[in-house]
């Protein structure tokens, strides 16, 4: 383990991270807090709110790579605090076998964090995030029934329920996600609409392998055969957009489903052309109309989703 530590605050204890994921104390104290207790969170931004700072918030399940940190770094840039959490949230999982291989790296991510100069970290256990059961139902019409609101049934109450929940925890000025995550990225904006959180919700562009492949903390299941192979979603997302303006979308989709099943280790689970604000199917190339090819692809058993608008 490397020699970090950070301030926890845990019922107005300070604990070592250390202390808390190994159960033994070390002696270098840097400067980002970690808090568990979402009443000491609040605590703690409240008075850096009333001393007039703004909030930048980055909410995450862990497993971090330079993806996330990107997030964290803009966060930082345009906010007086970046603020980010860790929370292998268990509502958005539909799968129990997919929660339980979930990668959890808590201590690298911490640094990770600490390195990126990430003032703090919340990270709850299930009892914090939910002391009740969770009853509420988010009504999205057509933005959670297609694609991956299909294919995984109650995820994105799931995720609406947590984001919502945070945003109550933090009550960030400005909240950052992946683009990679497009759907979602549509889903929060829509609850935060719901909901009237004063968030700003800023989606920021997918950061990507020097080979293509989007970033993402399930890469890490991947096996050695299958990393290699996977660099085909987003080369058949690149020629989607050079064939699209002169073929239909069914045609497009189905070059891209073709390319990518072309390896033995991928298969795609779907493949659609949509607008980007109602995630309404687009059968046609039209100029200065926006289309975003969204894709979700099976490598043995982890899923991979990706997307590129392919007439921008
Ligand atoms: O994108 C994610 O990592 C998660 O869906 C989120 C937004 C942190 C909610 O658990």
């Amino acid at each position: 383990m490397q020699n970090y530590s950070f301030f926890c605050y845990y019922s107005n204890n300070h604990y070592s991270f250390a202390d808390l994921f190994f159960g033994q104390w070390t002696d270098c104290r840097l400067h980002m807090r970690i808090f568990k207790e979402r009443k000491l969170l609040t605590q703690w931004l409240r008075g850096e709110r009333s001393a007039g700072k703004t909030i930048g918030f980055v909410p995450t399940m862990g497993a971090l790579h330079a993806g996330h940190l990107a997030l964290v770094h803009r966060a930082r840039r345009e906010n007086d605090l970046g603020v980010c959490s860790i929370f292998v949230n268990p509502i958005q999982f539909d799968k129990a076998d997919d929660l339980a291989t979930y990668p959890r790296m808590p201590a690298k991510d911490l640094a990770l964090l600490e390195s990126a100069e990430c003032d703090a970290v919340f990270c709850p256990d299930t009892e914090e995030m939910y002391p009740e059961k969770v009853q509420k139902k988010f009504d999205f019409g057509h933005l959670d029934k297609v694609m991956e609101g299909k294919h995984r049934k109650g995820h994105f109450n799931g995720v609406a329920i947590v984001v919502d929940k945070l945003f109550n925890i933090v009550t960030p000025h400005r909240a950052y996600f992946g683009e990679k995550d497009f759907q979602q990225l549509q889903i929060i904006r829509t609850m935060v609409k719901m909901e009237g959180h004063q968030t700003a919700v800023v989606g920021c562009p997918t950061v990507r392998e020097s080979d293509g492949l989007a970033m993402s903390s399930r890469n890490a299941r991947l096996t050695s055969e299958q990393r290699k192979e996977a660099p085909r979603i987003y080369k058949a997302l690149l020629k989607a957009k050079q064939l699209f303006p002169a073929q239909s979308a069914e045609a497009t989709q189905l070059q891209v489903i073709s390319d990518i099943n072309a390896s033995p280790l991928l298969e795609v689970e779907y493949c659609e052309i949509v607008c980007p604000d109602t995630l309404l199917p687009i059968k046609q190339f039209r100029n200065g109309k926006v289309a975003v090819c969204c894709v979700a692809v099976y490598a043995g058993t982890v899923r991979l989703i990706d997307n590129l608008a392919i007439n921008s």
